[in-house]
C-alpha cells in the first residue's frame, strides 16, 4: 500500500539551503512581508542567524520543503523552569490538511526540549511551551488544541483587532532526560 505523505514526510532542522523556501512559504501563508520574497528571505533568515535563541525546522516530502516551524526561548538560557515558544508555523498549501503540521510541532517540540535539557543543568521538572494563535484560525486551533494540553492561558490584540489566544504545554523532562 503507498504510504501517505505525512508517513513518508521527514522532519528536520533547517539549514540555510532551505531558507529560500522557507520565505515563499512565509509570503503565500501571512501578510507580514507583503508577499515579497526578498524581504520574507531576510526576515527569515534574521530569525535562523538567532540560532540557538530561536531554532528553526522543515518538514520535508521527497526533495521539497512542505512547511516549517520556528521556536522561540524566552527568558535566558538558564531558567529552572525554561519557556519556549512556537513562534510560526506554516504548511505550504498544496501539502495542507495531511497532518504535516502535526508532526511538524509534535516532534521539534520534543527536539527543542531535547536541546534545553541538554544545554541546562538547572532545568528542573517541566518546560513550558506556549502558542498564540488567532481565535479564527481553526486550522491552526485544530493541531495546537491536542498539542498544548494546558489549553488556553492569555489573550492580547496584538494585531489590529484579531484576538489571539495563547495556549500552552507543561512538558515533565524526565523522558527527555532519560535519552541524554
Ligand atoms: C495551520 C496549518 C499550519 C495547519 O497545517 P496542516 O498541515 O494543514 O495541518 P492539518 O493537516 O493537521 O490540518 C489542520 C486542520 O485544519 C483542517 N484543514 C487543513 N487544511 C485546510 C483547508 N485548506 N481548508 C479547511 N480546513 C483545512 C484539517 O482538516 C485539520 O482539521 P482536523 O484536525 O479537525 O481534521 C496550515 O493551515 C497553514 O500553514 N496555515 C497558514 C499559516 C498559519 O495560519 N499558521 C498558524 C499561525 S502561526
Amino acid at each position: 500500500m503507498a504510504q501517505s505523505i505525512r508517513d513518508q514526510a521527514t522532519v528536520r532542522r533547517a539549514g540555510e539551503q532551505d531558507l529560500r523556501a522557507m520565505a515563499e512559504i512565509n509570503t503565500a501563508s501571512f501578510a507580514g512581508n507583503q508577499g515579497d520574497v526578498e524581504k520574507a528571505l531576510e526576515w527569515v533568515r534574521c530569525w535562523f542567524r538567532a540560532f540557538p535563541l530561536y531554532q528553526y525546522f522543515v518538514v520535508q516530502v521527497e526533495d521539497k520543503v512542505a512547511g516549517y516551524v520556528g521556536w522561540q526561548l524566552h527568558g535566558g538560557f538558564l531558567r529552572s523552569q525554561p519557556v519556549i515558544e512556537l513562534e510560526q508555523v506554516a504548511v505550504a498549501e498544496q501539502f495542507q490538511g495531511q497532518g504535516l503540521a502535526p508532526r511538524l510541532c509534535e516532534e521539534t517540540m520534543d527536539m527543542v526540549v531535547e536541546w534545553v535539557c541538554a544545554q541546562n543543568p538547572h532545568v528542573q521538572e517541566s518546560v513550558i511551551a506556549v502558542v498564540w494563535v488567532y481565535t479564527i484560525n481553526d486550522p491552526a486551533l485544530a493541531v495546537y488544541a491536542r498539542q498544548f494540553r494546558d489549553q488556553v492561558q492569555g489573550m492580547r490584540n496584538q494585531y489590529g483587532h484579531r484576538s489571539e489566544n495563547m495556549l500552552r504545554a507543561t512538558i515533565p523532562i524526565d523522558h527527555h532526560r532519560q535519552r541524554l
